[in-house]
């Protein structure tokens, strides 16, 4: 029995040590170690052994039962620590990858207009900053002059963590940390998601994208403002692009517009797209308050500033003609495939 045992060990160890993957593992454990395994018929053997061997063989079955064991153990540890290792390979990301692209080098329209984006304004002197999502009220609204009350907070038109962080709104909470950040002048965008309380229609989803815009130094004025968004929607979408200012109202700036850009399905007339106006609004701006900027420690009678917000998905829509936003995220190959 002595041998029986010995060519065991030896026939399981070679297998577990030449096996390569999990699965097979498991079948080797149990046709040595089963119920019905080679070990144990071994063991149903021992009835027939005299009292002096049975305590011998019982010991040397165990040890084998131990070495056997322990080489299964040893070796499903080592496959599964390589199949980890196979799976973060194939899951890592690339980040030095310009935006995403699909495997056909298709990419998908909202990063062909976001890069443009980025280039016009590098092209005009902003840096690009990111800033959170998960985002403290106070940099959201309280520092924006949007206290609790205002109007403006109706805190049901959000996603709330705590009373004090939330899934920020707007990109606008980026301006507030730039200028506690960094003295100016400065020229900043920061493209970002941001969330609302909205309903999905072909305009509107809760989670959107935009790119807020902050300028800081001396002798700024709303002429500033508008030079550079004109300059923008030309270089964005050709000379002929129209930009109509209106004024608004936003907590945070004075005077503060909002700005339409004409309609790419009428080119102005009126149609179901701008929904009868000729206009498409585009993005929200203003001349920074100068409270906005004591806030930040920013001397406001040296320095001015203004801001915008430019909505991602509707600068995207415009420049392909895309007539409902859903479109953007549904991930249809048949959509993604034209651009
Ligand atoms: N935060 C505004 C919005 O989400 C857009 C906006 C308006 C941004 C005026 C600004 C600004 O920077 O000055 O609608």
């Amino acid at each position: 029995m002595k041998e029986q045992l010995q060519s065991i060990k030896d026939s399981a160890l070679g297998a577990v040590n030449g096996c390569s993957d999990l699965k097979e593992l498991d079948a080797l454990r149990v046709k040595y170690l089963g119920k019905k395994g080679e070990l144990t018929a071994i063991l149903k053997q021992m009835g027939g052994l005299s009292a002096e061997e049975r305590p011998i063989i019982g010991q040397l079955a165990n040890d084998v039962r131990t070495a056997i064991e322990s080489a299964i153990k040893d070796k499903s540890d080592a496959l599964k620590s390589a199949e980890t290792e196979l799976r973060l390979k194939a899951e890592a990301i690339d980040v030095t990858m310009p935006g995403k692209r699909f495997a056909n080098g298709r990419r998908h329209p909202m990063n062909i207009v976001l890069d443009e984006l980025k280039e016009i304004f590098r092209g005009m002197g902003y840096t690009v900053v990111d800033g959170p999502e998960v985002e403290e009220t106070k940099y959201v609204f309280d520092m924006l002059l949007t206290k609790e009350g205002h109007p403006a907070r109706d805190p049901q038109d959000t996603f709330y963590i705590t009373d004090e962080v939330l899934l920020r709104t707007q990109t606008s909470s980026v301006q507030i940390r730039q200028m506690l950040a960094e003295k100016p002048p400065f020229a900043i965008i920061s493209p970002g998601r941001v969330y609302r309380r909205d309903e999905v229609d072909a305009t509107h989803s809760p989670i959107f994208h935009q790119c807020e815009g902050l300028v800081v130094d001396k002798n700024l004025t709303f002429a500033d403002l508008k030079g550079t968004l004109e300059e923008f929607a030309k270089r964005l979408y050709g000379e002929g692009m129209k930009l109509k200012f209106r004024p608004h109202h936003f907590p945070y700036t004075e005077p503060s517009c909002e700005i339409d850009f004409q309609c790419f399905r009428c080119g102005g007339k009126g149609c179901p797209m701008c929904k009868g106006e000729g206009w498409i609004e585009i993005l929200g701006a203003g001349v920074v308050r100068p409270e906005v900027l004591e806030n930040c420690g920013i001397d406001s009678e040296e320095y001015s500033g203004f801001a915008f917000g430019i909505g991602i998905e509707r600068i995207t829509m415009l420049r392909y003609e895309i007539d409902d936003m859903r479109y953007i995220y549904e991930n249809d190959m048949r959509f993604l495939k034209q651009f």
